[in-house]
């Protein structure tokens, strides 16, 4: 039976980056939950009788929001909902069921690489027909729909057994349950060299796969262990728990570092990776080398023809805006397009739609392509392992082999975590206010050329988007990027981001630290990091 249930509005569902996130206790607020998943299904465009996805990264209330969306699909006029079993899908898994399926959209249940359980972060994402995330206009209506809500629809029966593979039916709706993993191992199955990497791992090569106790431990499993024979115990941490056993989802040099460092032993394997909560980042490691994200997105580019879904060569490349341009060197070289985003997968989705792009990146570990419309971490994993078992090389070898190629962009990012809002915003405001000026200013031997606040009109459909970061290039093309963090639950993160070319290989050898002293050093003087935040350093330098 449907029915209509009161409810007066919240004002803070504002989705931010990805989707809206909050603590888990202010998820359980009474009916803050069904206000949100209202207001997207009064929002959204779907055909009579529309099929809905749904899934998310098994986080702790993974299974409630999933009870509560299939009840509310059946009171609103969903024909069909496609769920992963036990409520799982990885994002990209969920972005290609939309894609393959023809399903309207589908709602994600993550808060990506944040920790779980029930202190931690919960988050409600949509993505629309194409598999992608929201565009702005889709997420700016459902926060004008939240802050006017006065009722919402569910049907009052319980929802049916999602941990039974299968068609089960909840009034007119169908919600059919389906292996998480099936649909997308297939695939991959077609993008990639299998028979190759199988060869290549039953030669001795080894590979180490740290799930993080996330979302990924089924599909890679299923993948590498199952597909191309890697032995039991390759990946590790490989089942989803609520709380990620009190982990850090996030493959990054802190919270992947029991990775990082098998691999930085003598006798370690040959290749690590890792992914986060909800399986759209990745980390790569080679023996003795940790891979920049942007570094690999280059990397990638440079290499996707080796596999056979992008054999007949790639159209054009995009990063994000504090991506290193490492990328825009292959794209160059190579004669293709390159777009330069503001931060958030979601505005690649019409470069990948309209096939000016193949191969998508940014700097925080995130690549993918035009396979989902989604970054993918398993999908980034398989493509190194293509290129690897076509050009026997180790990673140490094909990212060396790339510097001599394409020159190196040295790059560290600098978070300052849970600062305080104000102060993180007056810095930015600070920036801003002296930007005309900046041009021509000189900082120790560093020369300001340009500085601007980063705004992007979208090539297809002309969307403009203002305000995405404070961009200080310096002659020589060396840069500083300031952003504040649009994914943070706390306070504000400040993200510094510094970059410097190096075209001469015989100084491709240094450590980043050593390659940007004076630019990390310029950071400070002309972002005043200390004065505004109060930190003499950055928590997480990546
Ligand atoms: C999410 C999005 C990414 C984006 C990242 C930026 O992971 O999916 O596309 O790059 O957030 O996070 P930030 O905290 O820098 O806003
Ligand atoms: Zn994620």
């Amino acid at each position: 039976m449907i029915e209509t249930v009161a409810t007066s509005p919240y004002d803070d569902q504002k989705p931010g980056t990805s989707g809206l996130r909050k603590k888990v206790p202010h998820f359980q607020q009474p009916n803050y939950v069904q206000n949100f998943v209202q207001a997207l299904f009064d929002v959204v465009e779907r055909p009579e009788s529309a099929v809905l996805v749904i899934g998310g990264d098994g986080r702790f209330f993974n299974r409630e929001v999933v009870a509560i969306a299939i009840r509310m699909a059946a009171a609103n006029g969903y024909a069909r909902v496609i769920v992963g079993q036990d409520g799982i899908l990885s994002t990209p898994a969920a972005s290609n069921l939309i894609r393959k399926r023809k399903a309207s959209g589908g709602i994600v249940l993550s808060a990506s690489h944040n920790p779980g359980g029930p202190d931690g972060d919960f988050g409600i994402k949509y993505n629309i027909a194409n598999g992608g995330p929201a565009p702005e206009k889709i997420t700016e209506a459902t926060f004008a729909r939240t802050k006017e809500i006065r009722e919402y629809r569910i049907v009052s029966e319980e929802a049916p057994d999602i941990s039974r593979i299968g068609e089960h039916r909840l009034g007119d709706l169908v919600v059919e349950v389906v292996d998480p993993v099936a649909d997308y191992a297939a695939l991959m199955r077609e993008l990639f060299d299998f028979a190759g990497i199988r060869a290549m791992i039953a030669g001795g090569f080894r590979m180490r796969f740290d799930a993080m106790h996330a979302v990924t431990g089924p599909y890679a499993k299923a993948i590498f262990e199952g597909d191309l024979g890697a032995p039991a115990g390759t990946v590790v941490n490989g089942t989803p728990l609520p709380d990620f056993g009190g982990g850090h989802p996030d493959p990054n040099a802190v919270y992947a570092k029991d990775l990082i460092d098998h691999l930085m032993a003598p006798d370690g394997p040959d290749f690590g990776a890792a992914s986060d909560g909800d399986g759209d980042r990745n980390l790569i490691v080679g023996r003795g080398i940790v891979v920049s994200p942007s570094d690999s997105l280059a990397v990638l580019a440079a290499n996707a023809h080796l596999a056979p879904g992008y054999s007949g060569g790639i159209a054009g490349i995009a990063r994000s805006m504090p991506t290193s341009q490492a990328a825009d060197r292959v794209a160059h070289k190579r004669g293709i397009g390159i777009y330069e985003t503001p931060t958030g997968w979601k505005f690649f989705g019409n470069l990948l739609d309209a096939g000016r792009v193949t191969i998508c990146g940014e700097e925080s570990a995130g690549t993918g392509s035009n396979h989902v419309r989604e970054k993918d971490g398993v999908w980034a994993v398989l493509l190194w392992l293509n290129v690897l078992a076509a050009t026997k090389k180790s990673v140490k070898d094909i990212l060396e082999a790339h510097w001599r190629e394409f020159g190196r962009n040295y790059y560290q990012r600098h978070d300052y975590e849970e600062v305080d809002a104000k102060g993180a915003n007056a810095l930015m405001d600070s920036l801003r206010d002296r930007l005309a000026s900046m041009s021509g200013q000189r900082f120790g031997t560093l020369v300001v050329s340009e500085a601007d606040d980063f705004s992007y009109k979208d090539p297809v459909d002309g969307s403009i988007s203002t305000g995405q970061g404070v961009r200080i290039v310096f002659s020589g093309g060396s840069r500083i990027v300031f952003r504040l963090s649009g994914t943070g639950t706390k306070g504000a993160t400040l993200r510094v981001y510094i970059e410097a070319y190096q075209a001469d290989p015989a100084k491709h050898g240094q450590a980043p630290a050593e390659a940007l002293k004076e630019l990390i050093e310029t950071a400070e003087a002309v972002g005043e990091i200390r004065r505004w935040t109060g930190r003499n350093e950055p928590d997480v330098i990546t």
